[in-house]
């Protein structure tokens, strides 16, 4: 019943609170939760006591509570502290810490510690460390140096969680948990230790059951790999060559289900010891392949992740990335990585961990700019999170990350963004929670698929050819017509979107080929390109001319697979994508139609005259195969064309930098407008409309300020 009650309290509708909860704080509203169908808002911040001096609680407290803040998340990296010594735990200070901020009306996230184990434990049980694709053990002294599989840290990591389980499941304070921190984050991603060796050889007898189905599947045969007992098979560490394909896809399932299935532990104790409270847990927000993240979520109540798009800029620039086309690549990683966030459970998120301030470990990201914070934040909320945690509170003075900037400075004065995230809190609790449990509507879709992800990885087909890359490309080439997309996977319904983008789907299913034959048939739009339906989900290589499953979709077989390492041939569109010659990349699929017909042929080289982009009318639907490696600027405006042939198109155009959204709950609909330029803008306005934040009239042409957001109502 207590979770019937927590699931249609989290739950989805987005009825307005009434106007008595709106006042009420926080962990009220989630002690009332039962009756309320929004939920509540949260707007916090990371804070870490066990980094204070305790004379300073009281004053933090009160500051992060006239700040407006309703909430904090902490605990979540003091296992040394709430665990001094196996089985001695301390939890007096965390529970002052927890009654001082409850006392100041802050709700409470607490989060389960095992990201970093503390010295204790790894220095009686060095086998919970973690061994890296190379075989090389890692070392205490950091965090997530563990091992996803081993028993003992397993256990303890349990244990621990439970007392803190225990201790708070009845303290009013106490509104939800974050269970570990970050498991995407890691040094190597994933473990190659004997225990995950143990884990991996158990994980396939439940899947496979037989021996010889294994050996069939994979093919082991070649290079003289025929197991005759389940405790042979190895893991795919350096070996004179290359893993078999098949074994290494499995290993990477079995290495996200282990991540899985170490959350799910903590997941099952917190829902029967603590029932009213949520539970979560939080990531690097870009879909970062090491984990399937679909399956890390499926359970919780709701996604939370973590947003540094300033930390993403630096990254970007030690690439050598500048100018226009930086700040664009971070604005669309950004705002594909809330699109994910979002998609992942179709429903509002949580940031947890925002950026408040300069970023870094070891060098600092740039400054941002004045406004920048307040449109991060924005942004999130434009693509459907329903609140933002900020990080952190202080900065510390010590340990690695005090160059990591939080809303306080060292000295603990106001860093140069604390009074633009009090805006912006205070603005976003005045836009209401009926805004912030809205639903984000997308009519496009597109694929991300983890298994087509690593196979990818496992065998590129070409040294510059990455599925993140591709899909990332897709995005930024689709997301410019602001039409709303899904990031969706083979679990997805594809019949809630007008057109669904699928690049590189190069592993497939028979029964995922179904789905999208249904789709396509019932009057779905497929577009996808190069490498389709190359390998069962297996990793098998099909038997069959390519496109597998799919060639009477498509309406094309695969007469030839060219990976281009020189000459890149160009190819000519005919009347409906009409341009000059263009340029393929590092790929073409020759394609031969049976059905198609032909938007492109090649024009150069040895295949030319051949086709090289086609569409399949079939059933109600289309079926586009894009079998060249287009340029950003070509995918894009291949992409606009047929994303604007089935009538899909945003209420009105954008200069170039500005981002469009949409939100919708019943009749109502907030357009979101965000301006990623330093620069002024000139909306033009079909009509009046009404900034919700302002309270001002806008028609005509609207000048965003640089960095500047609007969220226009009608
Ligand atoms: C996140 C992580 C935090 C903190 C922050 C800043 O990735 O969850 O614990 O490390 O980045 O580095
Ligand atoms: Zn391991």
């Amino acid at each position: 019943m207590a979770s019937m009650n927590r699931r249609r309290f989290v739950g989805t509708s987005a009825a307005a609170l009434g106007v008595a909860g709106l006042r009420l704080p926080v962990w009220a509203q989630i002690a009332n939760g039962g009756t309320s169908a929004a939920f509540p808002t949260l707007l916090g911040v990371d804070y870490y006591p066990d980094q204070t001096p305790e004379s300073l609680w009281e004053e933090d407290a009160r500051r992060i509570s006239e700040s407006g803040l309703t909430n904090v998340r902490i605990a979540e990296f003091a296992w040394a502290l709430m665990e001094p010594a196996q089985g001695k735990f301390d939890f007096a200070w965390l529970q002052r810490s927890v009654d001082i901020l409850h006392r100041n009306n802050i709700g409470v996230i607490l989060g389960t510690p095992s990201a970093a184990p503390p010295p204790w434990l790894s220095a009686k049980y060095p086998e919970i460390l973690e061994v890296n694709e190379k075989g090389e053990k890692l070392h205490p002294g950091g965090r997530r140096f563990t091992c996803p599989t081993n028993a003992t840290y397993r256990r303890l990591s349990l244990i621990i969680a439970t007392e803190m389980a225990k201790m708070f499941a009845a303290h009013p304070g106490v509104i939800g948990w974050q269970i570990d921190n970050e498991f995407t984050l890691g040094s190597s991603g994933r473990c190659y230790c004997d225990y995950c060796r143990a884990g991996f050889q158990n994980w396939l007898r439940t899947k496979y059951r037989s021996l010889d189905l294994v050996n069939q599947t994979w093919g082991t045969n070649f290079w003289s790999q025929h197991y005759s007992d389940w405790a042979q098979i190895p893991v795919p560490l350096p070996s004179g060559g290359d893993p078999n394909p098949g074994l290494a896809l499995d290993y990477d399932r079995y290495q996200s289900y282990a991540n899985a299935s170490f959350l799910e532990e903590q997941l099952a104790m917190l829902r029967k010891l603590c029932p009213k409270h949520f539970v979560t847990t939080n990531n690097i927000g870009i879909p970062y392949d090491v984990i399937d993240m679909r399956e890390l979520y499926a359970k919780v109540d709701f996604v939370a992740f973590d947003n540094y798009p300033g930390f993403f800029e630096m990254l970007l620039r030690e690439q050598g990335q500048s100018g226009s086309q930086l700040s664009q690549a971070v604005s669309g990683m950004t705002a594909m990585q809330h699109d994910f966030g979002r998609s992942i459970l179709r429903k509002p998120f949580l940031i947890m961990e925002e950026q408040s301030g300069k970023a870094g470990q070891r060098t600092f990201s740039p400054q941002p700019a004045k406004g920048q914070v307040r449109l991060w934040s924005y942004q999130a909320i434009a693509h459907g999170a329903m609140g933002i945690n900020y990080f952190r509170w202080d900065t510390a003075t010590s340990g690695a990350e005090e160059y990591w900037h939080g809303m306080l400075n060292h000295d603990r004065s106001k860093s140069p963004a604390f009074d633009e995230i009090l805006q912006t809190v205070n603005e976003l609790k005045a836009l209401g929670p009926e805004f912030l449990n809205s639903q984000y509507q997308a009519d496009v879709a597109l694929y991300f698929d983890y298994d087509c992800s690593w196979a990818v990885k496992i065998q590129p087909g070409h040294y510059k050819l990455s599925y993140a890359d591709q899909v990332t490309a897709w995005y930024g080439a689709a997301s410019p017509s602001h039409t709303g997309i899904d990031l969706i996977g083979p679990g997805s319904d594809l019949s809630l979107y007008r057109i669904v983008f699928a690049p590189v789907v190069y592993v497939l299913s028979e029964a995922q080929a179904e789905k999208i034959r249904q789709y396509v048939r019932a009057g779905g739009i497929f577009v996808t390109n190069f490498r389709l339906g190359v390998k069962t989900e297996s990793s098998q290589i099909i038997k069959r001319p390519l496109p597998g499953y799919l060639a009477d979709v498509m309406g094309v077989t695969v007469e030839d697979y060219v990976p281009i390492y020189a000459d890149n041939p160009h190819l000519k569109f005919g009347s409906m994508l009409g341009s000059a010659d263009l340029e393929c990349g590092i790929w073409t699929d020759i394609l031969k139609p049976s059905t198609a017909e032909v938007l492109a042929n090649y024009s150069s080289g040895q295949h030319s005259g051949k086709a090289a982009i086609t569409a399949n009318t079939f059933g109600k639907g289309k079926a586009v195969y894009i079998g060249a490696d287009l340029r950003p600027p070509d995918l894009s405006r291949v992409l606009g064309t047929f994303t604007a042939s089935v009538g899909v198109k945003p209420p009105f155009e954008v200069p170039l930098g500005v981002e469009l959204t949409m939100r919708r709950s019943g009749n109502k609909r907030w357009i979101c407008l965000l301006n990623h330029t330093g620069g002024a803008q000139t909306i033009n306005l079909p009509g009046t409309f009404k900034d919700a934040v302002s309270g001002e009239s806008h028609s005509g042409a609207t000048e965003l300020p640089g960095y500047g957001v609007m969220v226009l109502t009608t």
